[in-house]
């Protein structure tokens, strides 16, 4: 099969990250007879620096006419530490995210049986983790009005959420119950906010065309806590767009490292992958960063994207087996280096790299 990638490595580690994923997917293209073709796109403080523009025009048509997106990170100290800035690398992905309307981030937390000891929970409280996080990603308070008022001595920001929009991203939730442990918690603020409780009266609504699958309400402090406290018993976890932000870096923790976690951006037309993390600027360049979330990412959009189930489960398992032996990035490495092996990002593909040659793709 013949396939089109858009790529946009974005800021920080973003660039090397993608660079890992991309290696991992051209050995698959051999391995499997697949052609996948990789067009390069700018977005964030890098394409600010070459075109003023934290989204150029040309970056949004690439990824219109290309079979699916994968994406590394975005931003740069230098606008955090502006608040005046007008013009921010976020404002790239954003954008993105409401262009192509990728409404739906699927973020799914595991636990990696080889990586139990590095959680800061404790093991037999992790053991059956698996949660499928669906955060709304194109509403709410992210897309409302940014204001400043007062002669700037005061700002607004407004939270508004449509029918419609919560409709789409609930379903989408029930659907992916069905084929899971039919279990969605839902969650909002329903004791402060409207669009929370226009939330929860829709989701309710939705819920009833669902009869096997059950809904829990929860208000997202609780949520917060009962991650913690009880991770496993969560399955499907619908969330609005600020929430879901919060909840899934929180999540990241139970499964021990936020560089192990993929997200599928997903509307009814396009889709775009990416890892969880962020730029973390500091450490770019240096190739200490953890390209499993990146990997796993392309590994999603082969599986969701390109219906090429068996090519996600061999990059899967040879990140499986790299872990088995030991190898760790700097992030999962751990106290008990005698075990593990410390690896930079480079080493670390190239050891996921040999189990996918020597894997068996029938
Ligand atoms: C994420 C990121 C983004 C978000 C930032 C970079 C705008 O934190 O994808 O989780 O807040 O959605
Ligand atoms: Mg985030």
């Amino acid at each position: 099969m013949k396939k089109s990638i858009a790529v946009l490595p974005g800021d920080g580690i973003g660039p090397e990250v993608i660079e890992s994923a991309i290696n991992i997917l051209k050995v698959i293209a051999d391995k499997c007879h697949h052609t996948y073709i990789f067009n390069y796109g700018l977005i964030g403080a890098c394409a600010i620096n070459k075109t003023g523009s934290p989204l150029p025009e040309e970056t949004v048509d690439l990824c219109k006419t290309s079979d699916a997106i994968l994406f590394g990170a975005i931003g740069d100290p230098k606008y955090d530490n502006d608040p005046s800035a007008k013009i921010r690398p976020e404002q790239g992905i954003l954008k993105l995210r409401k262009e192509l309307d990728l409404y739906a981030n699927l973020r799914p937390i595991k636990i990696m049986p080889e990586l139990a000891d590095i959680s800061p929970l404790k093991k037999e409280k992790i053991k059956d983790v698996d949660i499928m996080v669906i955060r709304e990603l194109t509403g709410g308070i992210y897309f409302g009005k940014h204001e400043r008022v007062q002669d700037g001595n005061s700002a607004i920001d407004i939270s508004q959420y449509s029918k419609f929009e919560i409709i789409r991203i609930a379903n989408m939730a029930f659907e992916l119950a069905l084929h899971r442990n039919k279990k969605v918690f839902s969650v909002d603020k329903a004791n402060v906010l409207e669009t929370s409780r226009l939330w929860r009266e829709t989701v309710n609504d939705i819920a009833t065309k669902f009869p096997e699958v059950s809904v829990t309400h929860m208000f997202i402090d609780n949520a917060a806590m009962q991650l913690i406290k009880r991770p496993s018993e969560f399955d499907v976890l619908l969330t609005e767009n600020m929430f879901g932000d919060i909840l899934t870096d929180e999540a990241s923790m139970i499964a021990g490292s936020i560089g192990l976690l993929p997200s599928a951006s997903i509307g009814d037309k396009y889709a775009l992958y990416e890892p969880i993390h962020g730029s973390y600027n500091k450490a770019a360049g240096l190739y200490v960063a953890n390209p499993i979330g990146t990997i796993l990412s392309a590994a999603m959009m082969l599986r969701m994207s390109f219906k090429m189930k068996k090519e996600a489960e061999i990059i899967e398992k040879a990140i499986h087996q790299t872990l088995k032996k030991g190898f760790r990035t700097r992030d999962i490495c751990g106290i008990n280096t005698k075990k593990n092996h410390l690896t930079n990002s480079k080493e670390f593909t190239a050891y996921v790299i040999q189990g996918i040659l020597d894997s068996n793709p029938s």
